[in-house]
């Protein structure tokens, strides 16, 4: 493993403990081929896949993916209703998977859009993967940045009968309360901006923004941006001692 760092040009004390990834591009996927937007969705299932096996060989943590966002919920019923089909099945078939890869799963967001069914499927993958200790792998489903944060406040306001609210209270109410900090985000699909994902939590990463599509998306993509992030000085806001 060192090795294969060393051949990459990767520093192994330097890794982003948490990676998050705005995974834009499927839709243009199949434009450009003729296809329905769908098959584009599902050809980026795959991507998921393959970005999963590269945080399990290089050992990351954490890792955050932006799968229907709030603003998404105003696309095409039919669109919707594939995605909906599409998580569904992904939960069905790879439940077994993620068991025996001691995958952690949260969700971010507010998934009481769903139908019943997805919600239960998604509790119930929640309940059986709340003490693996091995990738922690978080879904953002109906989720928003805004959202989260006035959900958050509220919650705060709810426990803490105090005029006033801190930082620390909005962090312990997010969604992402027991996540570490975003080290990196990697956004595909040519785009630069946030789009409304951990908008709170993206505060000091480091952003990387890739030219190719979802479903293009590859090891090398993937190294580049580990590599990004290790040329970076991150310095908080603060000087270089
Ligand atoms: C954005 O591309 C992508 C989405 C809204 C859906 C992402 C969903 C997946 C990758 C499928 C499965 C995911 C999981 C975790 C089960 P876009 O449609 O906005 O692309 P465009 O900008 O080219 O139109």
């Amino acid at each position: 493993m060192l090795n294969l760092f060393k051949k990459l040009s990767l520093r192994p004390d330097n890794f982003p403990k948490h990676i998050a990834v705005i995974m834009d591009g499927n839709g243009r996927w199949a434009q450009k081929r003729q296809l329905p937007r769908s098959l584009g969705h599902a050809k980026g299932l795959d991507s998921v896949q393959k970005i999963i096996q590269y945080a399990h060989e290089f050992k990351i943590q954490c890792l955050t993916l932006y799968a229907f966002s709030t603003e998404n919920s105003g696309r095409p019923k039919k669109e919707i209703s594939d995605l909906t089909i599409l998580f569904d099945k992904t939960i069905t078939e790879e439940s077994e998977k993620i068991f025996a890869n001691n995958i952690k799963i949260t969700i971010l967001g507010d998934i009481s859009f769903f139908p019943d069914n997805l919600q239960k499927k998604i509790q119930d993958l929640l309940t059986k993967t709340k003490k693996n200790n091995g990738l922690s792998l978080n879904i953002a489903l109906n989720y928003g940045g805004r959202s989260e944060i006035v959900r958050s406040v509220n919650k705060a306001l709810s426990k803490k009968k105090l005029p006033k609210i801190t930082e620390k209270d909005i962090e312990r109410n997010l969604d992402t309360k027991d996540l570490p900090g975003v080290d990196l985000l990697i956004r595909t699909g040519g785009e630069k901006r946030l789009s409304n994902f951990l908008i709170w939590q993206l505060a000091y990463s480091e952003l990387y923004f890739e030219k190719c599509l979802w479903p293009d998306f590859n090891k090398n993509n993937f190294i580049n941006a580990l590599l990004f992030y290790q040329s970076r000085n991150r310095r908080f806001g603060k000087l270089n001692n």
